[in-house]
């Protein structure tokens, strides 16, 4: 037994030593990493050395990419968000040309998409498009895997998820799922949970980043933050403009959902992605994308982001968005937060 587990312990010492930093491998074939005589006796392993990077990054502290928003609070942030970033690829029913992770790696920090329950399994939700007959993107585990990866590598940004329940699957099958891809622990509870956060009392993202709390998660139908207190209600926190638009002017900003909706003390979105009928059914207007998503021109994000600002006399906090790789969605980010 006794010997048995100072084995373990040796092999865990080694692989500490095969982390540190600088540790050289010996290169010829058949030696083994021996550990340095002041440690191979310790019964405890040493603590792994702190890295370098919370003293660096506090000096050039960014947030999100810019160290102007690590003083911001979340809710006077404006992030251009990704509509139905799952549906990646060319058919006329998908919304995305390029996958999550591109989406990240571009500075997309917004995500937005639908969840349906998996034909084969009422418990598995799954990233359909309308029904999972239609399209079926995966399984939510696996989406929230790469955004988890993501976090794991990008440890200065704050991502939000805004996930639909398009089939009423009961909350805690939806918290199972974020426990299951170890996502919630970057997830973002209120202070004041289980009740509503005001609009003022929002952390701000540097806060956020430093709680390590990085991941803010909204489901529009069926949260219930008595039940798993990080998954939001949509709407108490938001309203929307209304969706589906055809008219390529994006000419309106009023209070689509919740109806009858007041826009004081809620967030909001601007549903800024086009439609066209496709023999009747509304697809994504791939053709007209570059011209949606320009930062300014006729129908572009920041035409309408200047509609809805003298409507609301504040700047939208999300727009979302098809087609995220085409126009300029960075750059009108950057100049909705007056950057
Ligand atoms: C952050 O914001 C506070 C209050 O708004 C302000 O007093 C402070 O100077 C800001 N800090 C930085 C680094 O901008
Ligand atoms: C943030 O606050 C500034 C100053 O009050 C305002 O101009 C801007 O529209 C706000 N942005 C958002 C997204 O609330």
């Amino acid at each position: 037994m006794a010997s048995i587990q100072q084995g373990l312990t040796r092999a865990l010492l080694a692989i500490l030593l095969l982390l540190q930093p600088g540790f050289a491998l010996p290169r010829a074939g058949g030696v083994q990493a021996r550990a340095p005589a002041s440690t191979s006796t310790s019964s405890s392993p040493t603590p792994a050395p702190s890295t370098s990077r919370t003293a660096s990054s506090a000096a050039t502290k960014t947030c999100n990419g810019r160290s102007e928003y690590c003083n911001r609070s979340y809710s006077n942030v404006t992030f251009v968000g990704s509509h139905d970033s799952a549906f990646v690829g060319s058919l006329p029913q998908q919304n995305q040309n390029i996958d999550i992770k591109a989406q990240l790696d571009m500075g997309i920090r917004y995500l937005q998409t639908q969840t349906h329950h998996s034909i084969l399994d009422d418990d598995t939700l799954e990233l359909c498009h309308t029904s999972c007959f239609l399209k079926d993107a995966g399984t939510l585990k696996s989406y929230l895997g790469t955004v988890k990866d993501w976090l794991d590598d990008n440890p200065d940004e704050v991502v939000t998820l805004l996930l639909t329940n398009g089939d009423s699957v009961s909350i805690t099958d939806f918290g199972d799922t974020f426990k299951s891809s170890r996502i919630d622990k970057y997830a973002f509870v209120p202070s004041s949970s289980p009740d509503k956060l005001s609009m003022d009392d929002w952390p701000t993202l540097g806060d956020l980043i430093s709680s390590g709390k990085r991941l803010v998660v909204f489901l529009d139908y069926g949260a219930d933050t008595t039940k798993v207190n990080y998954i939001l209600d949509e709407f108490t926190y938001y309203f929307e403009t209304p969706y589906d638009v055809t008219d390529s002017s994006f000419p309106d900003c009023k209070i689509d959902r919740p109806s009858g909706a007041s826009a004081s003390g809620r967030m909001y979105v601007v549903n800024h992605f086009l439609d066209v009928d496709l023999f009747g059914a509304k697809v994504p207007d791939r053709d007209h994308a570059a011209k949606t998503n320009a930062a300014t021109g006729d129908g572009s994000i920041g035409a309408q982001a200047d509609k809805c600002k003298a409507l609301y006399d504040r700047a939208p906090n999300v727009v979302l968005a098809d087609f995220v790789d085409q126009g300029g969605v960075m750059d009108a980010q950057k100049a909705l937060n007056g950057l």
